[in-house]
């Protein structure tokens, strides 16, 4: 297992790109299963979760190569229709294979995600999409088992806009006979991007961006190639990267009407902001000003940012508060912040945030994706050394952090970890109490 270690303290300085978003990705390579044929997807990210989702498609039948940020999906041999608890258990974002399966194939058996590090995480809004849009769906050990002979397009009014649930419904029903209305749709820019490939695919989508989506089903789909937006979430950590060291860093292929919420946040706090068509720069006071968060669904401040900015305001100058709408228990980071010995105390779904002058380095252990993004920012601020272990959770959503981040002055890097050595192996050497 690897760690990132971190000597912090440094304020950050230079430029850095953006690379594609990990969930407009992920659902456009489970879409790719709608046509039969070659795609080209092209600013791929090498991510863990990109390399999971290939396998699966690979397990599904599909050759899918991925060089150089670039992606090629074959689907012409695509026959077996399940998606293996042993994948979907390290990545839930597989669930989006679902539609295009049922909607393709007309069968599909993938296995229920289960929960995650921050509580239950259900997929009942997947689940009654499809009844509604006509399939049979039984629980079977585990595992969502889907049939149809053809979908029929519904009105499917989601009770809060959930992304993985819109993106799986709208792929299932460019197929599907009929209109198929999503209501209260999910409007987060990579919902977009997916609808915006299933139009080059041949689908008929309207509502693109609002949270109505009408689409009109076709007989057939084909192959497309695609390039992948920025994502946003990466370009949002690197920005407070500059932001928490007091430094002055500019992200480049991004698109900042993406990151309005965050960016006007930032701006609440103190930070100086410049932007162009595809860039935005960050310069920072030496200690920002508390600002209170609340997340929301898109175009309001996102939950993949929440930890984050709680690392940004565990330095601020006074007390703040940041309250998570979308995840209720995503908070797992709080502790390992409070070791760097943040002031954080819990209330329900808010944390109080009571910034101190410096966090000081000890060794963390990340717990998830953002959580693992939280340290590593609250690392590169604090006096000393941070050890943060488990970092194969970064490498799940970030490409390399440690070698994009020491061009911008960082002292970082990745090691591998020893496992914990054992006091004592001979048992029969303790009394029975210390045994
Ligand atoms: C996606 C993102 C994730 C982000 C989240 C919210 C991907 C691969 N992941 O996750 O990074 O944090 O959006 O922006 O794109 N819910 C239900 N039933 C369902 C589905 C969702 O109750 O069937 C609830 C969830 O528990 C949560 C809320 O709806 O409280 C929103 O979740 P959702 O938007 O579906 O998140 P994901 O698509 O899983």
């Amino acid at each position: 297992m690897d760690k990132i270690v971190i000597v912090g303290g440094k304020p950050l300085r230079g430029t850095v790109p953006v690379y594609g978003a990990k969930n407009a990705v992920l659902p456009i390579m489970a879409a790719a299963l709608l046509a039969s044929g070659k795609y080209e997807i092209d600013s791929v990210p090498d991510l863990r979760d990109v390399r999971t989702m290939a396998h699966l498609l690979r397990i599904i039948g599909a050759q899918v190569v991925q060089e150089d940020h670039k992606l090629t999906i074959d689907t012409q041999h695509c026959s077996f229709l399940e998606a293996p608890y042993e994948l979907v258990k390290t990545m839930r974002a597989s669930i989006y294979v679902l539609g295009p399966l049922l909607a393709r194939f007309g069968r599909a058996r993938v296995s229920l995600p289960g929960g995650c590090a921050w509580g239950p995480r259900p997929v009942d809004f997947h689940i009654k999409g499809m009844q509604k849009l006509g399939a049979e769906i039984d629980l079977d050990r585990g595992y969502i088992v889907a049939r149809a002979k053809k979908l029929r397009g519904a009105t499917i009014t989601l009770d809060i806009p959930s992304v993985g649930a819109t993106g799986n419904i709208l792929m299932a029903a460019t197929l599907a006979e009929g209109r198929t209305v999503i209501e209260n749709a999910a409007r987060e820019p990579e919902i977009t991007a997916l609808a915006e490939f299933l139009v080059q695919m041949g689908a008929q989508i309207e509502g693109i961006g609002t949270d109505r989506l009408v689409i009109d089903g076709v007989d057939e789909l084909s192959p497309t190639n695609f390039q992948v937006i920025p994502d946003r979430i990466e370009a949002g950590t690197f920005l407070l990267a500059g932001a928490i060291t007091g430094g002055e860093v500019t992200v480049t292929n991004v698109v900042p009407e993406h990151l309005r919420a965050v960016l006007t946040k930032l701006e609440d706090a103190g930070v100086e902001l410049t932007e162009g068509e595809d860039w935005i720069r960050v310069r920072a006071p030496q200690r920002v000003k508390p600002v209170d968060v609340t997340t929301a669904v898109y175009p309001g401040f996102p939950t993949d940012m929440q930890a984050q900015w709680m690392a940004l305001m565990s330095v601020a100058d006074g007390s703040s508060v940041i309250t998570d709408t979308i995840f209720l228990d995503r908070f797992t980071h709080v502790a390992e912040l409070q070791r760097l010995g943040a002031r954080i105390r819990m209330e329900g779904n808010s944390a109080h945030v009571t910034g101190v002058e410096k966090l000081q380095g000890a060794p963390v252990m990340s717990t998830d994706l953002r959580a693992s993004a939280c340290l590593i920012l609250a690392g590169l601020a604090a006096e000393g050394r941070t050890d943060v272990s488990r970092v194969y959770h970064i490498d799940r959503g970030y490409e390399r952090i440690e070698e994009r981040l020491k061009p911008l002055g960082a002292e970082i890097w990745r090691e591998e970890e020893p496992w914990p050595q054992a006091v004592t192996t001979d048992l029969s050497a303790l009394s029975p109490e210390e045994r």
